[in-house]
């Protein structure tokens, strides 16, 4: 198995900011990149002052203080793709689309050590197709987290039929240093989603079906499945947190 001790997160967005805190809190030197100079600014705040940063770790009694200043310690965020290319591990979270997530791994691919692991976070797209930008697709998985990241324990580690067993131990022991609850499942070109979120959007378009016949308004669904399955969110409240990071 790999040994990993410098990660690097790609994009520092809802997803990306709150991956990179997690990376950081499990001991790992972490460095985060984005293009956008103010997606590192709030990236850097979300991680420190947000409401599921490491400040409120620290007042919720989840880290003590020294935990927490180790943590930012480990944690940077930075302009500078050299810094993001040279990691263990690198973790890509940039926006949802198929042609940038090609691009940005093709990129990875030329510019991250031999070694390197490269990890899509993507909700759905087909992990083969963004390994075949690369020369290294036994070094490409699926890692696909869920909003909030410091909070939520999804793992959802997708393998292709190329990605080498050691690859797939590796991200496992990683996201579960994270705190998280690696569960493995196979990739597929057949339909977006891997498991959770295909089961998860064929709930939410059962739910806009029973709007739309007028059965009952969205707080009401919500409120229902809710009550119904303990869920902390209905489906037309996950849909509106997920997009926002719930802050
Ligand atoms: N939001 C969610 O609930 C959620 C949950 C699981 C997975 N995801 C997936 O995570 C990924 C990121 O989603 P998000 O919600 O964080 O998006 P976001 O728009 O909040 O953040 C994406 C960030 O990537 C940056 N970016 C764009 N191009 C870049 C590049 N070439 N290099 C580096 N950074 C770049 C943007 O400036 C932005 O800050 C998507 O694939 C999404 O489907 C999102």
């Amino acid at each position: 198995m790999a040994d990993i001790q410098h990660i690097g997160v790609l994009g520092a967005g809802v997803m990306g900011g709150g991956i990179a805190q997690v990376c950081a809190t499990a001991g790992y030197q972490v460095a985060c990149y984005d293009i956008d100079s103010a997606a590192l600014d709030a990236g850097l705040e979300h991680a420190t002052t947000g409401r599921f940063g490491l400040e409120s770790g620290v007042d919720r009694g989840k880290l003590t203080r020294a935990e927490a200043d180790a943590s930012l310690s480990r944690l940077t965020f930075t302009g500078d793709y050299d810094v993001v290319a040279n990691n263990d591990l690198i973790v890509e979270a940039v926006p949802e689309r198929l042609d940038l997530k090609i691009r940005v791994f093709r990129d990875l691919d030329n510019a991250a050590p031999e070694h390197a692991i490269l990890a899509s976070n993507t909700s759905g797209f087909p992990i083969q197709a963004i390994a075949a930008a690369t020369n290294r697709p036994a070094r490409v998985v699926g890692w696909h987290w869920a909003s909030p990241a410091p909070v939520m324990k999804l793992a959802e580690i997708v393998r292709t039929r190329e990605t080498s067993d050691d690859t797939v131990e590796t991200v496992r022991t990683v996201a579960a240093r994270c705190g998280k609850n690696p569960v493995v499942v196979k990739d597929t070109a057949m339909a977006w989603g891997f498991v959770a979120n295909r089961v998860y959007f064929a709930m939410v378009a059962e739910a806009q079906k029973v709007l739309e016949e007028g059965i009952a308004t969205a707080d009401e669904i919500d409120q229902l499945m809710m009550d119904c399955y303990r869920w902390p969110s209905g489906p037309f409240g996950m849909v509106k947190g997920a997009g926002s990071g719930w802050s």
